[in-house]
């Protein structure tokens, strides 16, 4: 795990040192503490904001070394702009942008002053900023063993980066017990960013439950299915999957029972957890495979995710389960045209092994429904590519069969920029998979990839309000932001973890 700078929330009177970070507004507007700053260092401030044409704009910064009359290193002007300056998500994005620019600037102690002149600098905006450092703190360093002369790769293991940061506001006592929450939700997706860059070699199903069978330290009560058990449970579209693989299958289940009835009907989370993604028989070309080592992002989200829940103790049931394996050609693999029987008794004609996400799914949906008779299911696979030709790498795809729980989701994204977008559930996609030979096939037509792959899993879900959210897009090798500088991008954590507490707690 990336090792993180020690932040601290001190009052606005507090000493400052080292390097002096002020939010500035557009038009030059300084909250009082830069006000403050600016008298201190003789109208400095104002004057190398006047010269240097730095106005505050979102985005735009000023440096300024040694100021006069104190024994700062620099003071560093961040543009705060006018924006709408209320939204959670902006203070995060705000945090995410200081922190490039100190790393950038190697800075050493810091003093971040996060009163704005227009607004509050109280507990829940000095928490989102540090929430926004930590996330763009994050880096996958375990494989570099000659520390980085890139400045933007410098960091504290190598002793150049951020050592400790102080956050300046008006009520610091508030601000840390705040940040308990946001530092399970920053451990949560920095673990989802871990397992999903780490690569296949040292990643296989049985690491990543090894790995989930940490989250006791936190609570999670966690069991481990081996094959076994799962062909006892006659998980065979699962465990046809892995046939070609030397790794056995695991199937993992997670438990938090953090509500005030711990009988409650749970919800449940699923996720696709394909180590590696050769496409089997099927076999995917050689351009850019080396990503489907990502190919577990939906239960790298799902660990983290159960992770920041039962790290700030929510008051709800919630269960995580994924379905670990890894899809390989091998003399054992299975081949096209094969029908596997799933737990749930439905017969699946494999026509494509590249489409496997889908089998794993159906037989984890079905154990899932089985076991826990959830109130609500969400599941997230690296699904289709399909869903980056219809949304990029922005949003990822949504399918629901509940209007109520896919306004949720909607409204959990735009909260925390982790958007997600509805596409179509309907009749037509579903006769599209109907197979001669079986009860279905495990492809649709040569278009609209998506919507079958997603009314294939609907044919596992009974009526329990179901979501399903292909991230195939946004997990992973998505645009570098203001919070994430990884490959990985944790995506699933935040907007889940946002669903939770707006309507499942208490
Ligand atoms: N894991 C892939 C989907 C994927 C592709 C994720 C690119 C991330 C980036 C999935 O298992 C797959 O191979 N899907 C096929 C389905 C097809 C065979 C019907 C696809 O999208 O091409
Ligand atoms: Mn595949
Ligand atoms: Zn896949």
């Amino acid at each position: 795990m990336t090792e993180q700078p020690e932040i601290r929330f001190v009052g606005l009177d507090h000493d400052q040192k080292g390097t002096v970070v002020v939010l500035v507004e557009n038009e030059l507007a300084f909250a009082a503490s830069g006000r403050a700053l600016d008298k201190q260092t003789r109208g400095q401030l104002m004057k190398a904001a006047r010269v240097g044409r730095f106005n505050g704009a979102q985005k735009t910064s000023l440096e300024l070394i040694c100021p006069a009359n104190s024994d700062l290193d620099r003071v560093l002007l961040i543009g705060k702009g006018n924006g709408t300056g209320g939204a959670s998500s902006d203070w995060v994005e705000l945090g995410g942008s200081i922190m490039g620019q100190l790393v950038a600037r190697k800075a050493g102690d810091v003093s971040i002053l996060a009163d704005v002149a227009s607004g509050p600098a109280d507990a829940p905006e000095a928490a989102d900023i540090a929430l926004g450092l930590l996330l763009r703190n994050y880096r996958f360093r375990k494989y570099k063993t000659r520390p980085s002369s890139d400045p933007a790769e410098a960091r504290n293991g190598n002793g150049n980066g951020a050592r400790e940061i102080l956050i300046h506001c008006r009520a610091p006592e508030a601000a840390a017990e705040q940040m308990k929450r946001r530092r399970a939700l920053a451990d949560g997706i920095c673990l989802a960013r871990d397992l999903v860059n780490e690569p296949a070699n040292t990643l296989g199903p049985v690491e990543f439950a090894e790995r989930a069978e940490r989250l006791a330290d936190v609570g999670v009560e966690v069991e481990v299915l081996g094959v076994p058990e799962m062909e006892a449970l006659k998980m065979a579209a699962l465990l046809g999957v892995g046939l070609g693989s030397e790794r056995p299958s695991r199937l993992v289940v997670m438990q938090w029972l953090g509500a005030e009835n711990r009988r409650a009907k749970p919800i449940c989370f699923v996720g696709k957890g394909v180590v590696f993604d050769t496409g089997g028989i099927s076999m995917k070309p050689a351009k850019g495979m080396e990503d489907m080592k990502g190919d577990m992002g939906g239960a790298a989200c799902v660990t983290g995710l159960m992770h920041t829940l039962a790290a700030r103790k929510a008051a709800v049931n919630a269960i995580g389960l994924i379905g670990l394996t890894e899809n390989m050609p091998d003399g054992r693999a299975q081949r096209p045209g094969d029908i596997v029987r799933s737990m749930s008794g439905q017969t699946i004609e494999i026509l494509n092994t590249d489409a496997e996400g889908r089998l794993v799914l159906a037989d984890v949906l079905c154990y899932a429904q089985e076991r826990f008779k959830p109130k609500m299911i969400v599941d997230l696979a690296t699904l289709t590519g399909a869903i980056m030709v219809a949304l990029g790498k922005e949003f990822a795809g949504l399918f629901s069969n509940n209007d109520r729980l896919a306004g949720w989701l909607k409204d959990a994204g735009d909260a925390t920029t982790e958007k997600v977008w509805r596409m179509p559930m309907d009749a037509a996609y579903d006769k599209e998979i109907d197979s001669k030979n079986a009860d279905m096939k495990n492809i649709g037509g040569q278009y609209g990839g998506s919507c079958t792959a997603a009314a294939f899993l609907k044919r596992f879900v009974d009526d329990t309000p179901w979501a399903h959210l292909d991230i195939a897009g946004t997990a992973m090798g998505s645009n570098r932001s203001e919070t994430n500088e990884s490959w990985g991008s944790g995506f699933g954590v935040r907007l889940l973890d946002r669903l939770v507490a707006d309507h499942y707690e208490g």
